[in-house]
């Protein structure tokens, strides 16, 4: 039975207490703000199992120069970028590219830091909004996310998935912290997973181990496959939302146990994964306003059928009621034979969500399936 424990989630010494307190065999640290802040590093400390890098470690999330750093040092492929402080420096770097410009917060911003606009004007206000940022070369081609599990030295990838990012059908509208996702990709190469792991996420472990911050944990690696092969993207420190729903619906072998051996450095002798066949797709209802500013505080029905995952709600302590309480609600997961079965089923349990004002996605795994997605080059 789960328990919600009135904690501050980026208090370290707070939750290594708490970890302490209920004799917690594994801490599992979800988002990206407790890593950066270091809860890992404490919890590790009181000599308790955690999955999830150390603060040091997770600034491959955290901040977009210094894993640049890291993957030039370590020869991984990804866009061409300039750090920018100032308006001169933004200037200078968007002249050396052409539109689309890519203008990214050089800070931890919840997937909603990045501005892709052919508007000079739009771009050169990003910049100035974040006072720090890192202007990159545009990666055309479809994007995949890569999850891998590892301890530092072992490295395990999970199956990849696709996000969609746009709030809105056929990837209209702002960038959102992901409206939706799919697995298996129909359309993916069928080495691309090996080539990964070859040219991204090995140099990139082996480069944190060289400067003695070995990242484990989840390795996040978001890329666009371009006509010159997979290039990165980003990395992030943690499991991603939604892809996460559609892997692990597929994922047979229990989580707890490889979560285990990662947090333990026994990766190594961990059994390969088992995967069921067949395909999952999530869809993520979403708030009114959402991104640019959630009504929160709506009463949902149909939120507690089977396939639905709750993200922002909360219970209403005078009656239970269900209601809102972030952007990104709750999302509807569904398996089935194939990508096409999967969608269907997932939108038949979505139809059955109520919130008033909600939005979501129609046209999630659609390419897919209509085998529109190609690969560029
Ligand atoms: P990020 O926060 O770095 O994941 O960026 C969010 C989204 O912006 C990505 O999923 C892409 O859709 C888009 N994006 C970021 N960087 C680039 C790039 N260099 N080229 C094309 N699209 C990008
Ligand atoms: N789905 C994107 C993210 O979790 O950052």
């Amino acid at each position: 039975m789960a328990q919600l424990r009135a904690v501050d989630p980026v208090d370290p010494v707070a939750v290594a207490g708490l970890a302490v307190e209920v004799g917690a065999d594994l801490v599992v640290i979800g988002p990206e703000a407790p890593l950066v802040a270091g809860v890992a590093d404490a919890v590790r400390a009181k000599g308790i199992a955690v999955f999830g890098p150390s603060a040091e470690a997770a600034r491959l999330e955290g901040s977009k120069t210094f894993a640049k750093e890291v993957m030039t040092a370590a020869g991984v492929p990804t866009a061409r970028a300039y750090p920018c402080t100032d308006e001169a420096s933004t200037a200078a770097a968007l002249d050396r590219f052409d539109p689309p410009y890519v203008v990214k917060n050089d800070g931890l911003a919840a997937g909603k830091g990045v501005v892709v606009t052919d508007d000079r004007a739009a771009a050169e206000a990003h910049a100035r909004e974040c006072g720090r940022v890192v202007i990159e070369e545009y990666l055309a081609g479809p994007e995949v996310s890569l999850f891998v599990v590892t301890d530092g030295e072992t490295a395990v990838p999970l199956l990849p998935a696709q996000d969609f990012k746009r709030v809105g059908d056929g990837d209209s509208g702002p960038n959102t912290g992901g409206m939706g996702a799919y697995a298996p990709l129909p359309w993916a190469p069928p080495d691309l997973v090996d080539e990964v792991m070859r040219d991204v996420v090995h140099p990139t472990l082996a480069e944190m181990r060289r400067r003695g911050t070995p990242f484990s944990g989840l390795l996040y690696v978001g890329l666009a496959i371009t006509a010159d092969g997979p290039r990165v993207i980003e990395f992030n420190a943690r499991f991603g939302d939604p892809e996460t729903q559609v892997v692990l619906a597929l994922l047979e072998t229990p989580l707890g146990g490889l979560l285990h051996a990662a947090a333990t450095g026994t990766l190594a002798d961990h059994p390969p994964l088992r995967w069921r066949t067949g395909a999952a797709v999530t869809v993520v209802v979403a708030a009114e306003g959402y991104p640019a500013g959630p009504r929160t505080g709506d009463v949902i029905t149909g939120g507690e059928q089977p396939g639905v995952i709750h993200a922002g709600t909360a219970r209403r302590t005078a009656d239970g009621a269900l209601l809102s309480a972030g952007g990104r609600v709750l999302c509807g997961t569904a398996t089935g034979p194939d990508l096409a079965a999967a969608r269907d089923a997932v939108y038949q349990v979505v139809r059955g969500i109520e919130l008033p004002g909600s939005h979501y996605r129609r046209d999630i795994a659609a390419t897919a399936i209509d085998g529109r997605i190609t690969l560029p080059g």
